[in-house]
């Protein structure tokens, strides 16, 4: 099965994309986890784009497809589920193309739709992830049993830096100006499938697994 997982900063792909491979066994490829861990281990590459990822503006296409395509060439990813890849209409071009190439085209693209942008700002002001295996959290709606650490692993909670009210404010601005027209073009060849966002993580959940039977 090869999935895309579409929507904004803090639509909720992360936490919806953990509960889909709780069931539906296949490779996650999240090119915003790998691009944040290349920061944290300071290599060239996180060193290049810091910048960007931290003040909330996208990275270059030019790097983003040359990791892309990485993970998408890799034989072991035959099957895939997509989190924040692609979000240019530049990258979904060319990811169209690359799939093609491999015989590996997309098969279910779903957009996590958010009608209001408050809900974004309060999902993403009380969000926290775990320092070591990346499991989401948020204060409110899904706090942690332990104040601060991690229900997974145990270990300790973080608050990602383009969390930051400045950087959030940026990073919606780069989905409606650079994310969105992507959307728009992926509706025009007439194979998204919508979901709302605000809808409970576990109703959510019940909806996706029913439209992934048939792909099984
Ligand atoms: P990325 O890591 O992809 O971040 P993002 O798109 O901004 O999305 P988020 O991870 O913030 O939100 P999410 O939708 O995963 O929500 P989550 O499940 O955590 O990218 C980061 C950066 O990397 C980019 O800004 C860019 O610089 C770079 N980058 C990555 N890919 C790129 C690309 N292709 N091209 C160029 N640059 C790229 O949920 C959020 C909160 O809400 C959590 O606290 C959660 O508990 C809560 N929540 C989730 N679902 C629900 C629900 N249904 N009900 C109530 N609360 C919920
Ligand atoms: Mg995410
Ligand atoms: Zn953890």
């Amino acid at each position: 099965m090869r999935i895309v997982l579409l929507g904004c900063p803090g639509a909720g792909k992360g936490s919806l994309a953990s509960l889909i491979l709780e069931k539906h066994h296949i490779p996650y490829l999240s090119t915003g986890a790998y691009f944040r861990k290349e920061v944290a281990d300071n290599t060239d590459l996180g060193k290049e784009i810091k910048h960007y990822m931290e003040s909330g503006l996208l990275v270059p296409d030019s790097v983003t497809m040359r990791v892309a395509s990485k993970m998408l060439e890799a034989p072991e990813n035959e099957n895939y589920l997509l989190d924040g890849f692609p979000r240019t209409v530049n990258q979904a071009m060319m990811l169209d193309e690359l799939t093609t190439k491999l015989g590996r085209p997309l098969q279910v693209i779903l957009n996590l739709y958010v009608k209001d942008d408050e809900v974004v700002y309060r999902r993403l002001t009380g969000r926290q992830i775990c320092s070591k295996c990346g499991a989401i959290y948020h204060t409110r709606n899904h706090p942690s049993k332990v104040e601060g650490v991690c229900d997974v692993c145990g270990a300790n909670l973080v608050i990602r830096k383009d969390d930051q009210l400045e950087s959030v404010k940026i990073r919606l601005n780069e989905y409606y100006r650079l994310t969105e027209p992507m959307v728009d073009y992926y509706k025009m060849k007439g194979n998204l499938i919508e979901l709302d966002a605000e809808l409970d993580s576990e109703v959510l959940l019940e909806e996706v697994n029913s439209l992934l039977e048939k792909y099984k």
